[in-house]
């Protein structure tokens, strides 16, 4: 049995769809089985990050029943992933109702299982939080974003999904409030500290995952120490 990780932030737009995309790559180049599952139902993106052409199963299909989640799993630059939809159509009447138990099964069949969510305290979030065994809290270091993941760091708590720490990303400003301050703030670890870098938004141009097409860039040198220490704690 694996373990399911959400990748989750009190907004959106801090990088955790980047992080959760290119953790994967890494992790399964690293010999963990990890499978990537796009919970962010409103505004997938996985597919898009990895490079994948859409028009295989999605999970959108796996909640509305029409596929067997088994049949959705595709393999993209080396990583295992069920991707969302990304066009209008399929967000209508899309639940998460079933989203838990297609997890589970998945957990049964992978070491990691990240998945992807969708910023904020809504609805889809607080399901996809509670489905997860685990959480890795994405945050901006500016003051913002570190008070939006305290609501994130309290949801996890009433929901019992063990929070395994922080993931800073865009860091590299004079201004950042420093690692060492945003871990006593929340109490809680500080993994990895991941810079802002250019790479990252050229990769999501050029359509490749920033880990594939720029290994040796900065952002994906601190993927990898953070892939490193989360095997040491999952
Ligand atoms: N470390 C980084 N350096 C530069 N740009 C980044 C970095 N991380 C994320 N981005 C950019 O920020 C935008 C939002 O990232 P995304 O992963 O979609 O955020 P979220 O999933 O939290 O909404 C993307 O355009 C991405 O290229
Ligand atoms: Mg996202």
């Amino acid at each position: 049995m694996g373990i399911s990780v959400c990748i989750a932030s009190g907004k959106d737009g801090v990088g955790k769809s980047v992080v959760a995309a290119n953790l994967a790559i890494v992790l399964s180049s690293l010999g963990v089985e990890t499978l990537i599952v796009d919970g962010d139902i409103e505004g997938a993106s996985v597919g898009l990050i990895l490079g994948v052409d859409p028009g295989g199963l999605t999970i959108h299909d796996c909640l509305s029943g029409k596929a067997d989640p088994k049949k959705a799993v595709i393999e993209a630059s080396g990583t295992k992933a069920v991707i969302g939809a990304i066009g209008i159509e399929q967000l209508v009447g899309a639940s998460l109702e079933n989203f838990p138990s297609i997890l589970e099964d998945f957990t049964g069949a992978f070491d990691i299982v990240l998945v992807d969510s969708q910023g904020g305290l809504g609805d889809n979030t607080v399901t996809v939080i509670g489905s997860c065994q685990a959480l890795l809290l994405v945050l901006t270091p500016d003051i913002g974003s570190v008070t939006n993941g305290l609501k994130i760091l309290a949801v996890a708590k009433k929901l019992g999904t063990t929070v395994l720490g922080a993931l800073i990303n865009r860091s590299g400003s004079p201004y950042d409030i420093p690692a060492d301050k945003i871990a006593d703030l929340m109490r809680l670890d500080v993994i990895g500290e991941l810079p802002e870098d250019e790479t990252v938004k050229r990769a999501l141009f050029e359509g490749v995952p920033v880990s594939v097409g720029y290994p040796d860039s900065p952002f994906s040198k601190e993927i990898r120490s953070v892939a490193d220490k989360l095997i040491g704690r999952t």
